[in-house]
């Protein structure tokens, strides 16, 4: 044990577990909790599961020149903050810490080069390869399969003819199914086509019709959307499919102009990215390589040169897309040109995809660790009245930071390819979970004008300090290596007001002046100062903050997940280790208030899981506690457009929709989601799949 602890550093039991719910501890022990491999004899409780981590993150600060005591005081303050559950880092940093498993991150994006093996690594087989390692312990992996040729197109060294994305995707997912993430957990992937893609109606359907429910089990499957196709959607005009199959043509820059027609590249980032390369090449502005052409152009020339290999109807690809999303959830949107447009560090390249969920839109073989805030915690009671705990808030958020910027030096990375991509942009992501509850804390229903507004000014000042905290770090231990002052790019300068999310959905309420009260402190946060000081001092991380969506840390922290509003007042959970049953104890707080917490009630409410429709319930019970299928497609996403407006990566979120809801409603969603700058967007209509995580009620 000492070995693992440190001498003295354990104890067989501490009052703190009491903090812990029946759910948080079956889940711990499930998974969590060391045992020995021997005897398979836990060796430890949760408080010292927590004690190792600290310890082990803490430790790192010894590389940096603390002092003894200064690590161990900053091991303290780990240790309070996860073991008050205030803050939790993700999966892999509470299992692997301090073990032999050195993976401590969630997220990773691997590279597929349309080769069967490359020199560098990233050949179909090798990311195969690459996958299984992170999955084995406890990762999860996003790629993008739009550079692999398409289905009937040549393969020149066999003479053969290729297979198509789609189904070396089905042998990523089997061995998905093989690896299981070290038992523990079950694989995730994220699987990205980008809309030009020749092969891109394949994908579509790939996981709904006839496939829902058999194929490509192991992913979340989305399209890489862009702006000039969403446009060409509501004009309903055609676009091109490509083949990205490289075949020089002599004469011509066969590459570059594919690859400018690929990306639909009319976007500002884009002529900004065309612009440093023209400046690379000495200003030299030659006509055929490298002047600056309008995406309609560059088609001309990829049609030319045999790039296309046909024209399609923007509208009716799009609608194939909200075809199959209504029918099984898949695919999801990802907006590649709002993902690039306001990536800080958008001079190191284009994203292309994201990790399994979402929320972390990175570069080919990046990875990202996540730590989320339980918002719960920091509602706090003045004169008999619930307000924020700004201070508190903002003293978790900096240690987070602290936190998880020592988790880059402490994990062990599978491959040398993810080591560098990583401590090259020192990514790092603080989200967010049981906001619902802080909401209902405040007398704050999630669907109202007010809880937008608080979820705005709340991600405001989350992402203030989380920055704030960074800089600070760069001064005493540098910033991030691909670190560029003038070339890095505030997101905070592109921030869409509160105003400008309330035009596009048209939601014609005002916020109130006991939401605005409680928030005032982030009307006085300075981002022109924090700017001044990053250009001084610099920035650890090139990014601080990422929703999740915390599925089960925030069952050990014994919250609402993520941004996420309840999901029902009782269900039932189905998780790999079983079934359990849950009644919301805030809800059961408030029937107490109301005497009303006697078992022929609580029957009667999960039978449905809600309390919206019955009219025996007091009204401002019915009213805070409405849940994720009664809350309006437009509430889930200003909630979501909040949150991305004060987000450098992205956010993970679940639009959830009754089950009755038609086609017309997910493509509204769709294109409500494109025009609030949301990075990318799943739904998921109620019922549409044989088996879902959580089910309604007590009955089914
Ligand atoms: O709560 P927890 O830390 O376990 O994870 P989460 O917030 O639900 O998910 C965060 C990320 O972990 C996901 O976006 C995936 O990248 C990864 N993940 C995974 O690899 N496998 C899973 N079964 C769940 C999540």
């Amino acid at each position: 044990y000492n070995h693992v602890y440190g001498k003295g550093n354990w104890k067989e039991f501490d009052p703190k577990d009491l903090l812990l719910s029946y759910n948080a501890l079956k889940v711990l022990e499930a998974r969590y909790l060391l045992k020995d491999p021997n005897t398979l004899r836990y060796i430890e409780t949760p408080q010292m599961m927590f004690r190792r981590v600290a310890k082990f993150l803490a430790s790192v600060e010894k590389m940096y020149g603390k002092t003894e005591e200064e690590v161990r005081k900053i091991e303290e303050e780990f240790y309070e903050k996860m073991s008050n559950l205030k803050f939790l880092p993700n999966t892999p940093t509470l299992m692997n810490s301090g073990t032999r498993l050195g993976i401590l991150s969630a997220c990773f994006v691997l590279p597929v080069k349309d080769s069967m093996t490359t020199p560098q690594g990233d050949g179909i087989y090798d990311t195969l390869r690459a996958m299984a390692l992170v999955h084995q312990q406890g990762g999860g992996t996003g790629f993008d399969f739009s550079e692999l040729r398409p289905k009937g197109d040549i393969v020149a060294s066999t003479a053969g003819v290729a297979s198509g994305p789609v189904s070396f995707m089905k042998i990523f997912d089997v061995s998905t199914d093989v690896v299981k993430q070290g038992g523990k957990r079950r694989g995730a992937n994220m699987g990205v086509m980008h809309v030009w893609h020749s092969d891109i109606e394949d994908f579509i359907h790939s996981k709904s019709g006839e496939l829902k429910d058999v194929q490509l089990q192991n992913f979340n499957i989305s399209v890489g959307m862009y702006d000039y196709v969403m446009e060409k959607v509501e004009k309903g005009e055609q676009v091109p499919l490509i083949t990205p199959r490289k075949t020089r043509i002599p004469g011509t820059d066969h590459d570059y102009y594919i690859t400018k027609a690929r990306n639909y590249m009319s976007e500002e980032w884009v002529q900004e990215e065309i612009l440093s390369e023209l400046e690379e090449k000495g200003g030299v502005v030659a006509l055929d390589e490298s002047r600056i052409i309008t995406v309609d152009e560059a088609l001309t020339i990829a049609e030319k040169e045999g790039a296309i290999t046909r024209w399609i109807n923007a509208r009716t690809l799009f609608e194939e897309i909200v075809k199959g999303a209504w029918d099984s959830g898949d695919p999801g949107l990802l907006f590649i040109d709002s993902i690039n447009r306001r990536h800080p560090i958008w001079y190191l390249g284009k994203i292309n995809a994201t990790n399994p969920c979402g929320e972390e839109p990175l570069l080919p073989w990046e990875s990202c660790n996540l730590g989320s805030i339980n918002l719960e915690k920091f509602v706090i009671e003045r004169d008999g009245k619930p307000i924020v705990d700004w201070d508190g808030l903002a003293e978790t958020i900096h240690y987070a930071v602290r936190f998880l910027d020592n988790v880059i030096d402490a994990n062990r990375y599978p491959l040398k390819q993810i080591e560098e991509a990583t401590k090259r942009t020192r990514k790092v992501g603080l989200g967010v979970m049981g906001l619902a509850r802080m909401l209902i804390k405040l007398n704050i229903p999630y669907d109202s004008i007010d809880a937008i507004y608080f979820s705005y000014q709340l991600a405001k000042f989350i992402y203030y300090e989380a920055f704030k905290t960074s800089i600070e770090i760069a001064k005493e231990k540098g910033s991030f290596p691909a670190y560029d002052a003038n070339l890095y790019h505030d997101i905070f300068d592109s921030a869409k007001s509160f105003d400008e999310l309330k035009d596009i959905v048209k939601v014609d309420q005002t916020p109130s002046a006991y939401v605005k009260k409680l928030t005032e402190t982030v009307d006085r946060l300075d981002f022109s100062k924090l700017k001044e000081e990053r250009l001084k001092y610099g920035l650890r991380n090139s990014t601080v903050t990422s929703i999740a969506p915390t599925g089960t840390i925030s069952i050990i922290a014994g919250t609402s997940s993520s941004i996420e509003p309840l999901f029902a007042l009782a269900f039932i959970r189905n998780v790999a280790v079983g079934k359990f049953m849950e009644i919301d104890p805030l809800f059961l707080e408030y029937l107490r208030k109301y005497e009303l917490d006697n078992p022929e009630v609580v029957k009667k409410v999960a039978e449905t899981g809600t309390v919206g429709e019955n009219v025996f319930m007091p009204a401002t019970i019915r009213k805070l506690f409405r849940t994720a299928h009664e809350i309006s497609p437009e509430f889930h996403l200003l909630h979501q457009g909040a949150w991305q407006q004060w987000n450098d990566s992205g956010v993970s979120k679940t639009i959830n929709l009754r089950s009755e809801e038609p086609q017309e409603t997910v493509e509204r969603v769709y294109l409500l989601a494109w025009r609030l700058g949301i990075k990318g967007v799943t739904i998921y209509r109620d019922k549409s799949k044989s088996q879902q995580v959580i089910y309604f009620g007590l009955k089914k």
